[in-house]
């Protein structure tokens, strides 16, 4: 069974008999505002699972480095263990979420082009935003590493804004993590799900993402599974 090593806001991560290795499970919970608000939702947890392990394989396809291994089980995957870069890289195509406050920009206005920003993985602090020079100075990650990630977050949003527009959808916004092997390379880590990225429908604009959650617009499980089926119709037609 292994050992609980973290439990988070959407999965546990837990120990396996090979020490590179993880279990992880994914939660049938959804958070928002940091984690003070939760509810359950029976189905959301294999729905993530599905969605994430169908992303992650075909990024792997396209040849991303990520810590991916299997598809275990309806709530489950196993993953190489990393050293987590402790922050959040944030791609933003279309206006949405805070970036429309920040700015006082109308959801929905094209970008001239996507924007890069960099937060501080940490509940405590609210995330706080870090440039590149706060990341490196407070020693979240090198220079170097800072460049590597924006190099394969850029790679990712170019393969997966053309996914998800095949499956009838418009990629806002995402947010992905890095991590380092035991050897110091990085890859791309935790998941890939509406949990983390915003998704709207290519002809209504209606939500296909959390935020159906946080405005109270939809069923979360159900909103999943179709994000689900219209990107698994796209990679078996691939195929
Ligand atoms: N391959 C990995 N090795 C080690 N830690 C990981 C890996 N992939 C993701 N993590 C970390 O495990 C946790 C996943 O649980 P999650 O519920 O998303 O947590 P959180 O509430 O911190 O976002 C996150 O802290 C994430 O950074
Ligand atoms: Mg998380």
């Amino acid at each position: 069974m292994g050992k609980l090593l973290y439990s988070g806001k959407a999965k546990q991560m837990w120990s396996t008999d090979d020490p590179e290795q993880l279990r992880v499970v994914y939660l049938d919970q959804a958070t928002m505002l940091n984690g003070k608000r939760k509810d359950h939702f029976a189905g959301k947890g294999a729905a993530a699972n599905d969605i994430s392990t169908l992303v992650f394989e075909y990024l792997i396809q396209q040849g991303i480095p990520t810590h991916f291994i299997k598809h275990l089980s309806e709530k489950e995957e196993l993953v190489k263990k990393c050293d987590m870069i402790r922050l959040e890289f944030v791609t933003r195509n279309i206006v949405a979420g805070h970036f429309a406050s920040r700015f006082g920009l109308k959801e929905g206005t094209p970008l001239a082009q996507p924007v890069e920003e960099t937060f501080y993985k940490s509940d405590e602090l609210d995330d706080p935003f870090a440039n590149e020079s706060d990341a490196i100075a407070i020693g979240a990650c090198t220079a170097d590493e800072y460049q590597k990630c924006w190099a394969l977050a850029r790679q990712c949003n170019v393969l997966l804004t053309k996914l998800f527009a095949k499956a009838g959808m418009k990629l806002v916004d995402f947010k992905l993590e890095f991590g380092k092997l035991s050897d110091g390379s990085l890859v791309l880590a935790d998941e890939f799900s509406p949990d983390n990225c915003r998704l709207w429908d290519l002809d209504t604009n209606a939500h296909l993402d959390k935020d159906v959650f946080r405005k109270n617009l939809a069923d979360i499980t159900t909103t999943y599974d179709e994000v689900y089926q219209r990107l698994q119709k796209v990679v078996t037609e691939e195929d």
